[in-house]
């Protein structure tokens, strides 16, 4: 069966994502082809475009096009409560009684025109609505290879309703235990803050979470934005996850907070420092986070847990590796899987293997993420002629070789490989490397290209053989979605990927799925005796990861970096 999941729903990160007997054949976020970061208010028109080209097949083809976003019924307790606690905005809580399924709607018709823009005939192709928090956790579930009982965490800003999944999986099948609703969403509170402290939601949560470990968590107490009432989380909504009037607004903007919060914690953070009391507010807000949702866990999937060991976590919130770090470090948790797309650009494949497992498909682990375009040497050449004024190029006897030992020089190179990494995580397809035990090398990439802010950590690639040895843990970790302490003898091998806290979120690199990065880490190793790489993502601050060679020399030609592997191209500026 052909399951062209398509995500979009919420009006940012669209993806396309495309099964084919149960196996994942592409995915991709529109993103990434539109040159857009998280493309907004888009649907995933030349993701899906991509879908199809790679498989080669017909969009008539198509069996079932699967969307993470279902109507939900009066009769389920979500409408209600979203009504209830919003009585503040009658006009909202009204609506969602009345007229709580008009964004399904709407969305529908969407698809239904995208579909017919691809070319999808309706009257062969079933359309199949899959619920927002149930692609989440088929996401995660159905591609973590788990054959026991699985509990299974959704930690979301909101799908329609529901916010947070607490559920588990057997034999291929999903049951829920109990949900959040709307607005009592531990990750809204968490996107709130975001805001509050000068990011973007939906974007900056992970520098909220890079800018927690230089403050003092126990400076304030931020535990009023949520309570704990019977086996529910209520959210203050006089501070956080706020609609309508009690928005707070600047410059005519409003946002996710109130004006309460801002006459509690003072003005909201709106400069690069990070200087108390902002810092501490962000370590405050990271501590509440991982102590809720740790008390969850107890609550609802502790028995579980005990059973079994295994956990499929996925929403936003299965992208807080420092929470990730937590969740491993339970003496009830023998394995945790956070598959890479893990926000809502992974509802495409989410809602695509829900509909797979219904149907009888069996899906098996995913145990990569290198489901984008790959380019040939030829499309690679043909894109650097067009820039052939200002790049050289020549063909590399050895990639792996002569990269190790521009890395090992203190060169920064950008390394572009293969078929593009699906998820936020550059994987060692799209990627800005470094040699991390090169005193300055984050820094230089700073200067280079990334322009980020320093306190913002780099994180290492590692050699499956020797990462045991550096987060003195077997736990598998493929896509950098978990932290780990790093041993004390390779604090001061690999400073320049060790976080303020002693941490890193690494990558394991296993030969089968990354060859050519393998062999790049044992040249590494040779060089260095350390077979650790410093791994970023090949982008200009702002931008989404490169996907073409054009894009790639786009960003190289607007950057100060002096190398550039293509394939099998080097290739540098002439200047
Ligand atoms: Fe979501």
């Amino acid at each position: 069966m052909k399951i062209l999941g398509l995500s979009g729903a919420l009006n940012h990160d669209p993806s396309a994502a495309l099964l084919i007997d149960g196996e994942i054949v592409a995915a991709a976020e529109e993103e990434r082809f539109v040159r857009a970061k998280h493309a907004k208010d888009r649907m995933p028109t030349e993701a899906a475009r991509f879908c199809l080209d790679y498989a080669n097949i017909a969009p008539h083809d198509i069996d079932v096009v699967a969307f993470p976003y279902a109507p939900i019924g009066l009769d389920t307790p979500a409408r209600w409560h979203y009504a209830k606690r919003h009585w503040y905005a009658p006009d909202r809580s009204l609506d969602a009684l009345f007229n709580g399924n008009r964004r399904y709607r709407r969305l529908r018709a969407r698809v239904i025109e995208l579909g017919r823009t691809l070319g999808i005939d309706w009257q062969r192709t079933e359309f199949v609505p899959v619920e927002h928090h149930l692609a989440h956790a088929s996401s995660a579930y159905h591609l973590s290879g788990f054959r026991e009982r699985t509990a299974i965490l959704g930690v979301d800003g909101k799908g329609e309703y529901a916010t947070t999944f607490f559920g588990w999986g057997e034999a291929g099948r999903i049951h829920k235990i109990k949900e959040f609703f709307d607005p009592d969403s531990i990750a809204g509170v968490y996107g709130a803050m975001t805001e509050y402290l000068g990011f973007e939601m939906l974007d900056g949560e992970y520098k909220v979470m890079g800018m927690a470990p230089y403050g003092d968590p126990t400076k304030h107490d931020l535990s009023p934005l949520l309570r704990r009432r019977g086996g529910d989380v209520r959210i203050d909504t006089r501070y956080v996850n706020t609609i309508g009037l009690r928005r707070y607004k600047e410059n005519g903007v409003g946002y996710y907070f109130s004006r309460k919060l801002v006459d509690w914690l003072g003005p909201r953070r709106t400069d690069d420092a990070i200087d108390a009391p902002y810092v501490d507010y962000a370590a405050a807000l990271q501590k509440l986070f991982e102590d809720t949702c740790l008390r969850l866990i107890d609550e609802y999937l502790g028995d579980l847990l005990a059973e079994t060991g295994l956990l499929a976590f996925a929403g936003g919130g299965a992208l807080n590796v420092k929470l990730n770090q937590r969740i491993v470090a339970r003496c009830d948790v023998k394995e945790l899987f956070v598959q890479p797309a893990a926000g809502d650009a992974g509802t495409s494949l989410g809602a695509a293997t829900y509909v797979a497992a219904a149907r009888g498909e069996r899906l098996s682990r995913m145990r990569h993420a290198y489901y984008g375009p790959k380019y040939t040497n030829d499309d690679c050449v043909a894109a650097v002629r067009t820039c052939a004024d200002a790049l050289a190029w020549c063909v590399l006897d050895d990639v792996p070789r002569r990269t190790a030992a521009l890395l090992a020089a203190g060169h920064p190179v950008a390394w572009f490989q293969g078929r593009m990494e699906f998820g936020p995580r550059a994987l060692g397809a799209r990627s800005i490397l470094g040699c991390p035990s090169v005193a300055g090398i984050a820094d230089r990439i700073n200067a280079q290209i990334k322009f980020r802010e320093r306190w913002r950590p780099f994180c290492p690639s590692v050699l499956d053989r020797v990462a045991p040895e550096i987060v003195s843990s077997t736990h598998p970790a493929p896509f950098m979605t978990i932290t780990f302490d790093v041993a004390d003898a390779w604090r001061s091998r690999i400073p320049e990927v060790v976080h303020r806290d002693g941490t890193a979120r690494v990558q394991i690199v296993e030969r089968d799925t990354n060859p050519r990065y393998y062999a790049l880490l044992e040249q590494l190793e040779a060089l260095t005796g350390n077979a650790v790489v410093l791994n970023t993502s090949l982008n200009r601050q702002g931008e989404p990861i490169v996907c073409s060679p054009r894009d790639a020399l786009a960003m190289f030609l607007g950057s100060d970096l002096r190398y550039l592997v293509l394939e099998d191209l080097l290739v540098t500026k002439r200047t």
